[in-house]
């Protein structure tokens, strides 16, 4: 006879609801955690969603794949959002912890690292910071050699028969990825006729809105980490709200932005 499934056991709430252990007594760490916790279960739902979509690019199956791809949008919403509620945490509330947490920072999120690189943003030193975990290493290392999402769909744009060069289709896909002009015109024809090309203007349209949100999430997260420690050095040991304005520089599908030059 199974075991009767409930709510609780379903859902295994005593493990999770067991997971948040403050290391001070200041009131706002449960907050922090919690933040930092429900955003790794959404970076959990998003590349779950980035790699399904990206076979589905892969197998010329796009309708499923844009489904997903909304869904990351609309988890990448709620991701922002959470920004409004870290912000009630003041500089005076987060003092009180900042101590306890030694050198431990959002800069060693794994997932969120394999969301960089499933969208094209890949650096190999973001994988060698993970050297004393062997599992977590060798799983980004394997994430790193992969196409990304925008590999995947410039494959797809030289199986419809655009000049795609053969070192953007089959280039060595650890290093990151470098704008070129064959790849701004193939876009520039999509967005000229999308009448003829609508699934590929589509394609690139959900790509743009995942962009998107990334910069709107960099940017909540920078104007929190500025409200909330100024411009102190991180506990990562980067230079802080400096580091993360040049990481907003960092784009993910330059053709799709520079093409709008072009029109
Ligand atoms: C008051 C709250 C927070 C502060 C003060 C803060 C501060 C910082 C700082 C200064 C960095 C740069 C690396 C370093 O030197 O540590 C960073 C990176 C990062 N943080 Fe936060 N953070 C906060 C909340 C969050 C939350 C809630 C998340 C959600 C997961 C998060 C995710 C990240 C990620 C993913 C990076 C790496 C960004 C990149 O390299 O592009 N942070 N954070």
């Amino acid at each position: 006879m199974p075991d009767t499934i409930t709510y609780r056991s379903y859902l295994r709430l005593p493990d999770l609801l067991d997971c948040q252990h403050p290391l001070s007594d200041a009131h706002d760490e449960l907050l922090f955690i919690a933040i930092h916790q429900a955003s790794e279960i959404w970076l959990k739902l998003a590349l779950h969603e980035l790699h399904a979509a990206r076979a589905l690019v892969a197998a010329d199956d796009l309708r499923p794949a844009f489904k997903m791809m909304t869904r990351v949008a609309r988890i990448q919403e709620q991701m922002i959002r959470s920004w409004e509620v870290l912000a009630t945490m003041t500089p005076a509330d987060y003092t009180k912890m900042r101590g306890k947490l030694g050198t431990s920072s959002g800069f060693q999120s794994d997932q969120y690292r394999e969301i960089e690189f499933m969208l094209g943003n890949k650096d190999a030193a973001m994988v060698e910071i993970h050297a004393d975990d062997p599992p977590t290493h060798a799983r980004l290392k394997m994430r790193l050699a992969q196409p990304s999402l925008y590999d995947e769909a410039l494959r797809l744009l030289a199986r419809r028969g655009f000049d795609i060069p053969a070192g953007v289709t089959q280039r060595d896909f650890t290093l990151p990825y470098a704008a070129s002009p064959e790849v701004e015109r193939a876009w520039a024809a999509v967005y000229a006729d999308t009448d003829r090309y609508w699934d590929l203007y589509e394609l690139a349209e959900k790509l743009v809105d995942i962009e998107y949100h990334v910069q709107l999430w960099r940017f909540g997260h920078l104007k929190t980490v500025e409200r909330v420690i100024g411009f102190k050095t991180g506990t990562g040991g980067t230079a802080g709200v400096q580091y993360l304005a040049k990481v907003l520089e960092k784009a993910f599908f330059p053709e799709l932005l520079s093409v709008r030059t072009a029109l």
